[in-house]
């Protein structure tokens, strides 16, 4: 199927299977696919490594703000990467998971991380995925879909995730993370997650890879008369 030049924006609820599924839209469409949480998550690596964020969470803003005009964070052949050095693991650890939305409540951060992804859409034929891209980073997206689904299932489908990656793995504490970072990004004072107006809700509870690419391309048709 072609489809004109538009970008895709995919928001929604910790672990609804966000970038799997902006990761097979990418395929099907010949989209490029950006997943805007990795560069949060790379923002909180870095900020952990040099001290920027303690244990209790607390994080010296004025520091950090000062240190990410220095910050090269970027997409490469295998993921993220600061400078050359690839971060995908460690960005994916449940101690990034346990500090990313404290970090992304950082209106700096917020700001060094949209001018990026602006950057990287401007050519459209993208499929970015996040908490805001609908209605902060592309409001004028062509096309929004906002992802829901069960808890227990979206901890389950982490946790698998994790397990196959070889990391250690609580059922219980995959879903108290979740549970958290949807409260903070639910409820932080920029950019919160919620949902456009003008998306359409996608509950995947119960719903195969398949079913929901079928689902994208029924509603692609509709609206771009193809
Ligand atoms: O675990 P999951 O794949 O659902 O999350 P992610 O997309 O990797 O995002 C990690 C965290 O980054 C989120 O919990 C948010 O705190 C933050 N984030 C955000 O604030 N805005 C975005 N557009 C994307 C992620």
């Amino acid at each position: 199927m072609q489809i004109p030049d538009i970008i895709i924006a995919i928001d929604g609820y910790s672990s609804t299977g966000k970038s799997s599924f902006a990761k097979i839209i990418a395929k099907e469409f010949s989209f490029l696919y950006l997943d805007s949480g990795a560069l949060y998550r790379g923002v909180t690596l870095f900020a952990i490594e040099n001290g920027y964020i303690g244990d209790d969470n607390t994080i010296n803003v004025p520091e950090l703000d000062k240190a990410l005009s220095g910050l090269d964070l970027h997409f490469g052949p295998n993921g993220t990467y600061i400078g050359k050095r690839c971060i995908e693991k460690e960005i994916r650890s449940m101690e990034v998971a346990g500090k990313v939305s404290p970090i992304a409540a950082v209106a700096e951060v917020r700001t060094f991380v949209d001018r990026k992804l602006r950057e990287f859409g401007r050519n459209g034929r993208i499929v970015m995925d996040g908490r805001d891209i609908g209605t902060t980073v592309f409001p004028d997206a062509q096309l929004k879909v906002f992802m829901t689904a069960d808890p227990l299932v979206r901890a389950q489908r982490r946790a698998d995730e994790m397990r196959a990656k070889g990391m250690e793995t609580d059922l219980q504490e995959v879903l108290k993370n979740l549970q958290e970072r949807d409260y903070i990004d639910s409820h932080r004072e920029v950019s919160p997650l919620t949902q456009a107006e003008d998306a359409i809700v996608l509950d995947n509870s119960h719903m195969t890879m398949e079913e929901q690419l079928q689902w994208l391309k029924n509603i692609i048709k509709e609206r771009f008369g193809l």
